[in-house]
């Protein structure tokens, strides 16, 4: 569209001027712009599909381009005075320290990626940042305009009450536990920890900016963070109501709120049938799943556990799940170690949108459940019964 704009300003200033632009794809999708492209095409300017070859200079000094007419299929000379690159626009090269600085995301190719693209689309997820214009994607002046307007009443909408409402389910650190590893911090998608190593001093949780994903509380060592309504003894009383009877006929799952769970949802009211073996476990992300839950969970008899969540990109804690995935695979290979097949514990992203995906994923992990043995679990049992002694003994009194 910066072209076909360029092509009628010249035409205005030096109506004699030959436009050729030579093209791969026009996309005039905004309101007016189809107008704006047929405006230039009356003007005189010539639209060729194709992109230039090779260029050579002429003894005259012009420039003679070699063109393949994708339209007509053949190779077209053009003899030009001038010829001018139309190139794509890119991110800031400060983008990514500002992503670092604020905690933000980027898309692959490095614009500022937004909460949600219909839901938030001009919030970062980020709590108190918004995007407008380019920052965000390329846009033309009627987009950015649009869009600086609603960052403008996201911004007033958050400080016209001169405090700010934070959702009560933040991380807790417990500072008598506390052994000022920095994990936590490290982890933290939205940098709310802050700890001074050195020092030696509990970490302290800046509740305003944790967003609440739980990380933090699963990555901790010592178990010193917990998360407000999503504790460790709440979920550990969850699967033990799930297990506590006929257990090894039950698939556990754990499904983050925003697509997982919402998923399981979709899948429910779009009726569709899956078996009533598996039984959901929800977190606010899929980053709050601890190994201690799965652990719990085997020892406790489950056949199969599943960690489900939002696909990699979507999470809806930044970059939380990408710890899901490392402490899952950790897990896994843990679990190889000690004798217990690694396929018991799955990992699948779901999205809110995939209904139909959540009930072939709950299928299949209902046939990995019928493969496992009593005595399998049975053994499985034994084995972190043995671990967990072994533990004990080695962390003393
Ligand atoms: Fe779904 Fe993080 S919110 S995986």
């Amino acid at each position: 569209m910066s072209t076909i704009k360029s092509t009628l300003v010249l035409k205005e200033h030096y109506p004699d001027i030959n436009i050729k632009v030579f093209y791969i794809d026009i996309r005039a999708f905004g309101k007016g712009f189809e107008e704006l492209y047929m405006r230039s095409r009356r003007s005189g300017v010539h639209y060729l599909r194709g992109l230039p070859g090779t260029v050579e200079e002429l003894s005259d000094g012009s420039l003679r381009v070699a063109v393949e007419n994708t339209a007509s299929g053949g190779l077209e000379f053009h003899d030009l005075d001038m010829l001018v690159l139309a190139i794509g626009i890119k991110p800031a090269k400060s983008a990514q320290k500002i992503r670092e600085m604020l905690g933000l995301q980027l898309t692959p190719d490095g614009f500022f990626l937004e909460a949600h693209p219909k839901l938030q689309p001009v919030d970062a997820a980020t709590r108190g940042v918004f995007y407008a214009g380019c920052a965000e994607g390329p846009k033309d002046i009627k987009e950015s305009v649009t869009q600086a307007s609603a960052s403008a009443a996201r911004s007033i909408r958050l400080m016209h009450k001169g405090e700010i409402i934070t959702e009560p389910i933040t991380s807790v650190v417990i500072p008598e536990q506390c052994k000022s590893c920095g994990i936590c911090a490290e982890v933290c998608p939205y940098n709310a920890i802050t700890i001074d190593i050195k020092k030696k001093t509990p970490a302290v949780v800046n509740s305003a900016a944790c967003a609440g994903c739980g990380t933090c509380a699963a990555e901790c060592p010592f178990g010193a963070i917990t998360m407000n309504h999503f504790t460790d003894d709440q979920i550990i009383c969850q699967i033990d109501a799930v297990l506590e009877d006929r257990s090894q006929e039950k698939v556990l799952v754990f499904a983050c709120n925003w697509c997982s769970y919402a998923g399981a949802d979709y899948a429910g009211v779009s009726r569709l049938q899956y078996p009533a073996s598996v039984n959901i476990i929800r977190t606010m992300c899929s980053g709050r799943v601890d190994r201690k839950f799965i652990w719990h969970a085997f020892l406790k008899g489950a056949p199969v556990v599943l960690v489900s969540g939002c696909h990699i990109g979507d999470c809806h804690y930044i970059d939380a799940n990408h710890w899901t995935q490392k402490r899952v695979q950790k897990l896994q290979k843990r679990m190889e170690k000690l004798g217990i097949k690694p396929d018991r514990l799955q990992l699948e992203w779901i999205s809110a949108a995939e209904g139909v995906r959540f009930a072939g994923v709950m299928n299949k992990m209902e046939k990995s459940r019928q493969k496992v043995s009593s005595k399998e679990i049975a053994e499985t049992i034994r084995i972190l019964k043995d671990r967990e002694k072994k533990r004990r003994v080695s962390s003393g009194p």
